[in-house]
């Protein structure tokens, strides 16, 4: 289990490192400096022009007539509460809710969710947090509710749950979402929605299952809103906030997005990875000063400068040998505390802070 949970939070951070590891420096004799020099501006344009390639492809699918999307909702909420989860402890002072919500009929497209209710306090005062795990393919129940910041966690005998506290439903509303369809108990009756679906897609569905859910549960209508998530969902959040600014939706008062872990895009991914190893003291201050000074991280940037390189080849050296430092690194990581940082208001400057394994198992 905890191999595949590793595997959900950091396939992107792993594929970075692969690539680190082949300018490790295999292949024929030349000089070391210039055979690394090559592999790294190789590599280096290979990911800046997938980089150039996914920014251009993200656009916002736009609905002009939300309601052919939303459908009756009477009577649902109440059959979707959950009364009691097998092997849930004794004293549980919250309502959890779970069940689907249709996100296109004529497909037969439907998300699930699993909803965690404020704990020991009264839950109209408090937020709604929609929590989406990343990947793609990762399940916001499976890791996120059961693994990570949900109410509860599975017992090593399989069968019974224990209180996790540090769940996030003592301070609001939590409402896990497994997207998009195919990912953990979402799923389509048109079988060809797996093969061509996208970004644009995952923000549309997730947009439309939330103008149903709100009708389900109408008391969040309006209510403070704020998207999180880790991983994959440096896509999937900011994706989902934009599309709900753009429509302009007055019943979701979206007040902020917080990433975790998250892929952003190479040039702010790469950027944050170099942060991480010297706010780690795996790096000195001279070589992160250069790095900022020399390396141009920007898909545009056709070329760096070669004391760019000098400086990078010693944060390179050290990837290589992540393999050996990555356990120290998850260490470090402070329980409680998983989120680099917090964006809010309309406009939504992603700034990274740290890249790692900010959100830790205990291991
Ligand atoms: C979603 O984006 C992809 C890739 O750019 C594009 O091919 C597709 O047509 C878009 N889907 C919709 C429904 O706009
Ligand atoms: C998918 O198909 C099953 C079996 O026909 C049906 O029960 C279910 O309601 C369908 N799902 C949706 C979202 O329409
Ligand atoms: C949202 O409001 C803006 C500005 O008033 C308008 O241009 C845009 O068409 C609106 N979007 C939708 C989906 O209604
Ligand atoms: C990179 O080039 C594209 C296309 O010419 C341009 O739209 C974009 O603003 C440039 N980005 C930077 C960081 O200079």
């Amino acid at each position: 289990m905890m191999g595949r949970t590793f595997l959900c939070l950091l396939l992107f951070f792993l594929a970075s490192i692969t690539t680190s590891d082949a300018l490790g420096g295999r292949g024929p004799a030349t000089r070391q400096g210039d055979a690394l020099n090559k592999l790294y501006l190789d590599a280096f344009k290979l990911k800046r022009e997938a980089a150039a390639a996914s920014a251009s492809s993200y656009a916002t699918i736009l609905f002009s007539d939300l309601s052919s999307k939303t459908y009756p909702q009477q009577g649902l909420k109440e059959s979707d509460k959950i009364i009691k989860l097998p092997g849930q402890p004794r004293g549980v002072d919250f309502d959890q809710y779970g069940g689907y919500v249709t996100v296109d009929k004529e497909a037969g497209r439907a998300l699930f969710y699993y909803l965690a209710e404020a704990a020991s306090t009264d839950p109209s005062s408090r937020p709604l947090v929609l929590w989406l795990n990343g990947g793609p393919g990762c399940s916001s129940l499976g890791y996120g509710a059961m693994e990570e910041l949900g109410p509860f966690r599975v017992m090593s005998d399989g069968k019974t749950l224990f209180r996790n506290p540090y769940a996030w439903n003592t301070v609001a509303n939590v409402l896990f979402l497994e997207s998009p369809a195919g990912v953990g108990f979402s799923y389509s009756n048109t079988t060809s929605d797996y093969d061509t679906r996208g970004d644009n897609t995952t923000a549309m569905d997730a947009y439309v299952f939330l103008a149903n859910w709100m009708e389900r549960f109408p008391e969040y209508k309006g209510r403070d809103f704020y998207i999180a998530g880790e991983s994959y969902g440096g896509h999937y959040v900011p994706q989902l906030a934009h599309t709900i600014i753009q429509h302009n939706n007055s019943i979701i008062n979206l007040k902020g997005i917080m990433i975790g872990n998250g892929v952003i895009n190479e040039e702010t991914d790469e950027k944050g990875m170099v942060d991480y190893f010297w706010t780690h003291a795996l790096i000195s201050d001279e070589t992160i000063d250069a790095i900022h000074k020399y390396c141009n991280f920007s898909p545009n940037a056709s070329s760096e400068p070669k004391q760019c390189f000098h400086s990078y080849r010693k944060f390179l050296r050290l990837s290589h040998r992540y393999k050996n430092i990555k356990k120290a690194s998850m260490k470090r990581v402070k329980v409680g505390r998983p989120f680099t940082t917090i964006l809010g208001g309309a406009e939504f400057h992603v700034r990274r802070v740290v890249q790692g394994y900010d959100v830790a198992e205990k291991i």
